[in-house]
């Protein structure tokens, strides 16, 4: 299956790997201009759910920061993978990976002398020549450079989250909000890791697609009366101590599975939004991390996690209580206050993160709506995040039906409607590329067009057909 929905999605201009002239990259790939237009539209969904129904900010900054950045956040120290390389080939490895591959389960939170000692008393060596495996260290995972010349030359970093460089402006962000909290800021924009060998497709990229959302709120106000619209959403949900359970939101806030609205809500809005996107909800799990699992900044994580038929269990957004942690690293490093004064009570704001990868999603998107029947394999996209909401089709290539078909092409450009023109083959093999690309609605333009000013609108899902008036088309096919 990976390798079909990977394949297909390089044929038809979705997703392939960077740098394919030079043998290609680990960890690097295109989005092409059908992928683009899908991730274009993730991210746009993204931005309504955030910017328009909560009424957060947002924001975009640079990817490269000065070396301060991480010192204060903390991922120059903490920020690593365990890594071992084999003795005889050379070939680098996750430690963590290989001992949970060869125990066939996950080993989260321990540390070199245990992974070490795990190793040696498994037997464990290199999987591609058997080779002995050599100590474990510590390999960070931030791409490191500098700017600017000579004297001036700064170490930098590109930064591995979008979320730090949120956290820098909040005095900023503080006064522009009007000093009110709770104050929600999203950030899309790339983010960079360098990972130890990446194997995973589009799941695991070193140059990748953020969208974190920074909730600053009054630690003593965890909570939202939202919660109540999204309480009634049933999900399967995996708590820390490995309990599983069907249940509604409602219900796994009154039990204390989870034991903040605020993150109920946010985990409710989250798989409102992965629907909206066409990721298949029967296959969406929220799971809480174990405690030796979660990040050095966070007191508690809750993940969305997509069964993958490709890839097994993909995290979609992570949900964290970050506290002040960052915020007050930050100003015990750079010596400006994170304070704020609300009524005279004085704090530090806690942060809630929600962090979305763009290019999981994507991914999870195209693995949803990928169908097949007797016309072949096609994509069954929502209208929301198909590439194009239509194809246009003249008919013929003469008597006034180009001109016609034109014409119509043309009013839907300046609707803003991303359409496609294809005026080659027969209706049918043209149908096919349309739905290859899974485009929901082909307009065709035929004789009776030029006579009374309907034109014929097929759905990609149905395949029914009906004449639609063309002043009502924009309206049939958004
Ligand atoms: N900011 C959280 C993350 O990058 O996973």
């Amino acid at each position: 299956m990976q390798d079909k929905i990977l394949d297909i999605s390089k044929r038809r201009g979705i997703i392939y790997p960077s740098f394919e002239i030079y043998g290609g990259l680990a960890g690097f790939y295109d989005y092409g201009p059908v992928g683009k237009r899908i991730k274009e539209n993730v991210e746009n969904l993204i931005r309504e759910f955030y910017v328009i129904d909560e009424g957060f900010m947002e924001v975009e900054c640079p990817t490269l920061s000065p070396e301060e950045v991480w010192v204060a956040s903390g991922h120059i120290e903490n920020f690593a993978d365990l890594m071992t390389e084999c003795k005889k080939c050379g070939a680098p490895y996750r430690a963590d990976h290989l001992v949970e591959a060869h125990l066939k389960k996950a080993v989260d939170g321990l540390g070199i002398k245990e992974l070490e000692a795990l190793i040696e008393k498994e037997k464990i060596s290199c999987p591609k020549c058997k080779g002995e495996l050599d100590k474990i260290y510590n390999y960070n995972l931030m791409f490191q450079t500098s700017v600017g010349p000579g004297k001036e030359k700064k170490t930098s970093y590109l930064r591995p989250e979008t979320a730090q460089t949120t956290y820098l402006a909040f005095r900023r962000l503080w006064e522009i909000g009007r000093k009110k909290l709770p104050l929600g800021v999203l950030q899309i924009g790339r983010s960079f890791r360098n990972e130890i060998s990446p194997r995973q497709g589009v799941i695991r990229l070193r140059e990748f697609n953020q969208a974190e959302i920074q909730i600053f709120v009054d630690p003593d106000e965890k909570d939202t009366e939202e919660f109540k619209n999204v309480s009634k959403i049933k999900v399967r949900i995996l708590d820390k101590n490995d309990k599983e359970s069907d249940t509604s939101l409602g219900d796994a806030v009154k039990k204390g599975v989870i034991k903040s609205r605020l993150i109920a809500y946010h985990l409710g809005r989250a798989l409102q939004l992965f629907e909206a996107m066409g990721i298949d909800p029967k296959r969406l799990k929220l799971r809480q991390h174990r405690d030796e699992e979660r990040a050095f900044y966070s007191t508690d994580t809750w993940d969305v996690e997509f069964q993958s038929g490709d890839f097994g269990r993909v995290e979609l957004v992570g949900i964290s209580d970050r506290t002040d942690y960052d915020l007050k690293a930050h100003q015990d490093l750079s010596g400006q206050s994170m304070e704020v004064n609300i009524d005279g009570k004085k704090f530090i704001p806690h942060v809630i993160e929600i962090a979305y990868g763009v290019d999981r999603p994507v991914y999870c998107v195209i693995e949803s709506c990928y169908a097949e029947d007797d016309r072949g394999t096609y994509f069954k996209f929502p209208k929301r995040t198909a590439p194009y909401q239509a194809a246009v089709f003249p008919l013929v290539n003469k008597d006034k039906i180009p001109e016609k078909a034109r014409e119509i092409f043309n009013s839907l450009k300046q609707a803003r409607i991303f359409a496609l023109y294809d005026k080659g083959g027969s209706i049918g093999r043209r149908y096919a590329r349309a739905d290859e690309i899974g485009i929901p609605s082909c307009i065709t333009i035929d004789y009776d067009t030029l006579e009374d000013g309907t034109v014929t609108v097929r759905d990609r899902d149905s395949k029914k057909q009906e004449r639609v008036k063309i002043e009502e088309l924009s309206k049939r096919i958004l």
